[in-house]
């Protein structure tokens, strides 16, 4: 039976004062699932602290994104011993906007992965297709390639131990939530993808999930969870969100 899991994508937003509030205001009474909080890089060792004062045994930091280098000169990184240090568990990688905005491709995105797993990181491997491309029918091309990358690089062996979260990118930051329905037929090819460790893998939906859509969400067999930004930016939401996982 695999866990429910819940992530926080903060994205580029907080201050020290929004964090404090939050947490002060988080209530996750009656949430059973795991709780990832995901704040940009500066807020990551006050969160670890919020989240440890918090009370709520399942809950754990996240980053944003992770260097595939390991040390040296490369301006502006951060690297996995630099998140390990911070008691950071889990790394989001391949974000969209880091695809789209930051031109990270999927081979790049394949070594931030095993950067991360290699250190001993749960990967949130995000995956996803542009509108065009589902208006297109390339939905699962676009999506397979991005985990053969993966698979390609690190191995057939490579989803033990890591997580997956389907970012239709259409449905990011539009209010326009994939159906229940087209989720679980996307989760479901995922899955089909994973090899022996398909059947544990949590695989999450990413994509304007709200405290009113996410029960139907994750009443389908292939939906492990979400990946949320917006809606984990207020408090008393994302705890319901967390609820119905
Ligand atoms: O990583 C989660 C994020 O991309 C989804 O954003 O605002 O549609 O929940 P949002």
């Amino acid at each position: 039976m695999r866990r429910s899991l819940v992530a926080a994508n903060w994205k580029m937003n907080g201050s020290r004062e929004f964090a404090e509030a939050f947490f002060k205001a988080l209530d996750l009474k009656g949430a059973n699932g795991d709780v990832v909080f995901c704040p940009p890089f500066p807020y990551l060792p006050l969160v670890g602290e919020l989240v440890e004062s918090s009370g709520y045994d399942n809950a754990g930091l996240g980053a944003q994104n992770v260097s595939e280098q390991e040390a040296g000169a490369f301006t502006g990184e951060v690297s996995v011993a630099m998140l390990k240090d911070l008691a950071v568990r889990y790394v989001i990688v391949g974000h969209s906007e880091r695809r789209s905005l930051y031109h990270e491709d999927s081979a790049l995105v394949a070594t931030k992965f095993r950067a991360a797993r290699e250190a001993g990181l749960v990967p949130i491997l995000c995956v996803g297709e542009t509108l065009e491309e589902r208006e297109a029918s390339q939905a699962l091309d676009v999506i397979g390639a991005q985990l053969d990358a993966v698979s390609e690089l690190v191995g057939s062996d490579c989803w033990n131990g890591a997580v997956i979260a389907y970012e239709p990118v259409w449905a990011i930051g539009t209010g326009k939530t994939a159906t229940p329905e087209e989720a679980q037929a996307v989760h479901e090819f995922i899955r089909s993808r994973l090899g022996a460790a398909g059947p544990q893998v949590q695989i999450l939906y990413g994509g304007s999930v709200k405290a009113a859509n996410a029960a139907s969400l994750f009443e389908q067999p292939d939906i492990d969870g979400a990946l949320v930004g917006g809606a984990s930016l207020d408090a008393a939401e994302f705890a319901e969100i967390c609820r119905a996982a």
